[in-house]
């Protein structure tokens, strides 16, 4: 794998597309990054960390975190449930999309990667209360990235909160026919919280290596997630975790990863690395255009395409 002066190469290379994107600005507290910022680690399972950029960022992972709530709730509740309550097909819609959702019957959620998927899985986190639930959330984060000190941005968990009226209205409509029974409210707050769960690109990595490596962390020796969990997480990382660029990104890049708004990327290398990108601006679809570019560059350096 390549060398730290490499990576910073391919981090020169992949900045220059930054001018084509945006940031996200629906949410307005992302609207506040800076376009330019870029940055990556590569996570080895002996422990060696390669990276490039400022490392110290910290991203909020957005739809990162459903990956990671829906291992969660793959683990709460087993397999049978989970997919009682969301598909497992990709939808070629935009990640927010509500058009699926009258067509398919029962009136069901496409896949968890979706905004209606995500809010389902979201919704069958165990627990008593919100408190408890994104407690165990935030746990079983820090325990994949190994770092205790992660927690979650109130800025932009509010930011999101105030404005997320599309996704109310999906939360309404998965209400509406069974598929959620929580208040609404609640939910949002528990969701917005998920999504505003922030670390820095090397975290990211360490997730990613956990995933790679088919739920054990190298490092410790612990199982974190049953093998099986992961190979469902990585196998919607490939066929949705870049929404309707799922298919270029498989052709062109070919490793299982997951994007956010915020410009976050994770991606998981099976039995070799994980990756962590930052980069907050975005292409048309909602993927980091400058994450994409690295990721590129690595795979075809690399042949780290998995197919
Ligand atoms: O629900 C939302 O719209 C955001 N919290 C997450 C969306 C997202 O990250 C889509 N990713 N590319």
């Amino acid at each position: 794998m390549c060398t730290k002066s490499e990576l910073e190469q391919f981090v020169k290379q992949a900045k220059q597309y930054a001018r084509f994107g945006k940031v996200a600005d629906y949410i307005p507290a992302l609207g506040k990054a800076n376009p330019n910022d870029l940055s990556i680690a590569i996570y080895k399972p002996d422990g060696n960390v390669i990276d490039a950029g400022d490392t110290t960022d910290k991203v909020t992972l957005q739809s990162i975190s459903k990956i990671i709530t829906l291992a969660l709730v793959l683990i709460d509740h087993g397999e049978k449930e989970v997919f009682q309550k969301v598909g497992m097909e990709p939808t070629g819609d935009p990640f927010h999309s509500i058009a699926k959702l009258e067509e398919v019957q029962p009136a069901k959620p496409l896949n968890p990667m979706i905004n209606a998927g995500a809010l389902a899985v979201t919704h069958m986190i165990n627990g008593a209360s919100v408190e408890e639930r994104f407690w165990r959330l935030l746990q079983f984060v820090r325990k994949l990235a190994g770092n205790p000190e992660i927690s979650y941005s109130k800025e932009v968990a509010t930011s999101e909160f105030e404005t997320a009226f599309l996704n109310r209205s999906l939360c309404y409509f998965l209400k509406q026919h069974g598929i959620i029974n929580e208040d609404v409210e609640e939910l949002m707050d528990l969701y917005t919280k998920q999504c505003a769960i922030e670390m820095t690109c090397v975290d990211l990595a360490r997730i990613g290596l956990v995933f790679a490596m088919d739920g054990r962390d190298p490092l410790t020796g612990e199982q974190i997630m049953p093998s099986d969990v992961a190979r469902i997480c990585k196998t919607f990382m490939v066929t949705c975790g870049m929404y309707n660029a799922s298919g270029e990104f498989a052709i062109k890049i070919g490793i299982p990863a997951k994007s956010g708004v915020s410009g976050g990327i994770l991606a998981a290398v099976p039995g070799r690395f994980g990756i962590g990108i930052f980069g907050p601006a975005l292409d048309d679809k909602g993927n980091s255009i400058t994450g994409m570019k690295l990721l590129k560059l690595l795979s075809k350096t690399y042949s780290l395409s998995i197919f």
